[in-house]
């Protein structure tokens, strides 16, 4: 099948994980900017699912929730006849390494099991007439593998995944090839790093630094904190799946990131810095509170994206230095306490005791 451009922008799309960190600035975008579009977010509300993200847009007259799981068969099939999806948008996955490593069969289930039903529920849906149609698939630069201190991946990279998260969706991206290839299914795929911002659950590295910071907590930093991430400001990931959406070639993969990388001890002394300041603590407090514990497992040494392909074709690129990007997201957890209250209660204490406090 030859590579074509889309011209004709779909109308009703399905947004799977609409309601988590990602998804829901996604959702945003969409709803506000195309209000000629209406978008269907369907999303199980797990422990990272949360319809507080999305509180401005309940209303919107262009915007409907479905409470829903992916791996039901049944259920999937019914919404695709129901709204006549001309596309899907899919975010909804497990996405935590941590977890992957407690249980990782819960994200062999949603990420390759239920990446794989949409897939087959929208093939069978679109297979007489699949102009205009797209299946577009989110996913993640950790199917790379893990770098050394030189190199970038590009989208010639061979996958070579390390952690049960990261097989995960480098299984769920072959899936989406598959029906590319064997049933000419329209699909897109974009392998994004490491993103930041607001509404993020507090088991990813920013926002449980943030939170631990705030309330004095030990800030438990992996290894030696050698550890290279390539951050992006989420609401510019939303734009760039806006961009890809739109203008993307159909069969074709798109690495987005932030050119922005970062050791972990760095980035957790900057953030300590920035609190201090906003906290009125003294310079270093924070710092103080720096703890060194065991590895993770398999951890990744290094990622880093090359996102010429995304720039040069599509025009896009990140809009956010870091700094004033953190600063932004730890303006935004000091206002929104309530939230940070509401979703480290009951399984959040749980999680937290059996990482952090049992080892
Ligand atoms: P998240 O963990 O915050 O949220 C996942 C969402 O999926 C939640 O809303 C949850 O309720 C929903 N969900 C989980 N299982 C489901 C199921 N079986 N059926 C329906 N909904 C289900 O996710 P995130 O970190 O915002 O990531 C979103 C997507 O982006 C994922 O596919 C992830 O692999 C990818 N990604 C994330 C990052 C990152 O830095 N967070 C980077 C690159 C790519
Ligand atoms: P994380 O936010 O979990 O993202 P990912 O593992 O998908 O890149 O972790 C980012 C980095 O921070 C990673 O190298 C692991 C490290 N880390 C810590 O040092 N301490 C923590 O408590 C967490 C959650 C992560």
């Amino acid at each position: 099948m030859s590579t074509q451009s889309k011209t004709i922008p779909p109308k009703i799309i399905m947004v799977t994980g609409g309601a988590c960190f990602i998804g829901s600035h996604v959702v945003r975008l969409l709803v506000n900017k195309y209000p000629g579009y209406h978008i269907v977010n369907l999303d199980a509300l797990t422990y990272a699912g949360n319809m507080a993200n999305l509180k401005d847009v309940g209303k919107a007259p262009n915007y409907t929730f479905e409470k829903g799981d992916i791996t039901d068969e049944a259920r999937i099939r019914e919404l695709f006849e129901q709204y006549h999806f001309d596309a899907v948008i899919h975010l909804a996955a497990e996405s935590h390494v941590d977890r992957s490593i407690m249980d990782p069969l819960a994200f062999v289930k949603t990420n390759v099991l239920g990446t794989a039903i949409l897939l087959h529920a929208a093939h069978a849906a679109w297979k007489k007439d699949p102009a205009g149609k797209l299946f577009y698939h989110v996913s993640t630069d950790e199917v790379y593998g893990s770098l050394g201190k030189e190199g970038f991946f590009t989208e010639e990279t061979p996958y070579d995944p390390r952690s049960p998260y990261s097989a995960s969706k480098a299984s769920s991206d072959h899936f989406v090839m598959a029906w590319y290839h064997t049933y000419g299914m329209p699909v897109i795929l974009s392998n994004c790093s490491n993103n930041y911002g607001s509404n993020h659950f507090p088991e990813k590295l920013i926002p449980l630094m943030i939170n631990n910071i705030l309330h004095h907590k030990p800030l438990p930093v992996y290894g030696k904190g050698e550890n290279v991430r390539d951050w992006l400001f989420v609401e510019d990931h939303a734009r760039a799946i806006d961009t890809i959406f739109h203008h993307g070639k159909t069969g074709e993969k798109y690495n987005i990131g932030g050119f922005n990388e970062w050791k972990n001890i760095d980035i957790v002394n900057l953030l300590c810095g920035i609190m201090d300041k906003k906290l009125g603590r003294t310079p270093g407090e924070s710092a103080q509170l720096i703890t060194y514990v065991k590895d993770r497992p398999g951890h990744d040494l290094r990622y880093a994206i090359d996102a010429t392909k995304l720039n040069k074709e599509l025009g896009w690129k990140p809009s956010l230095q870091f700094e004033e990007g953190l600063e932004k997201t730890v303006d935004w957890y000091l206002a929104n306490q309530d939230w940070v209250k509401a979703v480290t209660s009951g399984d959040y204490q749980n999680y937290y005791a059996e990482q952090y406090v049992k080892r």
